[in-house]
């Protein structure tokens, strides 16, 4: 089934000049780009975005390292796209992560791991409205979907 996740580009993966490549991942698979914008995320939303964390001893430094610097986030569509792109990052830890997955490439430290994927699509759904406005997500066709879909008729 056709799923939407929400995706992000961490800061040390923007600082780090990895925009490119992760993104370049991500078509290459055939998943769609619905919405991309680069922005600097404010505490109130960072707190609203790792409200499952809050009590957790780590909290604090993440929402410090998700608002020090700009971000890239994405709504992205597919057939099974929230467990498929949490398949492309990983595990949450680097060091735990197998080689061409985005963590297992370009991650070492657990805190500074690259890429934010929705663990499901109930928080697909709710980050996406943290991040962008219904009119901002975009309803076309990639002119690949009849190769990536051949059922889709
Ligand atoms: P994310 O939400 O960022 O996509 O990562 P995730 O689902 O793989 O991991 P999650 O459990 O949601 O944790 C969110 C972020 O918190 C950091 N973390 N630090 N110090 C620690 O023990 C610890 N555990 C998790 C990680 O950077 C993780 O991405
Ligand atoms: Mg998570």
């Amino acid at each position: 089934m056709r799923q939407r996740t929400y995706f992000m580009i961490k800061p040390d993966g923007v600082q780090r000049d990895l925009i490119g490549e992760v993104v370049r991942r991500i078509e290459m698979k055939g998943y769609k780009i619905c919405a991309m914008k680069m922005l600097r995320i404010s505490r109130e939303m960072a707190i609203e975005h790792y409200e499952e964390h809050m009590n957790k001893p780590f909290f604090y430094d993440l929402v410090e390292f998700i608002t020090s610097g700009p971000v890239v986030a994405m709504v992205l569509e597919g057939e099974n796209a929230v467990d498929g792109i949490r398949g492309m990052m990983g595990m949450t830890d680097p060091k735990a992560s197998a080689s061409g997955t985005l963590r297992g490439d370009f991650g070492i430290n657990l805190s500074r791991n690259v890429v934010h994927g929705s663990d499901s699509p109930a928080s697909a759904e709710r980050e996406i409205s943290i991040f962008f406005r219904p009119e901002e997500i975009l309803d076309f066709t990639r002119n690949d979907e009849k190769w990536l879909y051949p059922e889709e008729k």
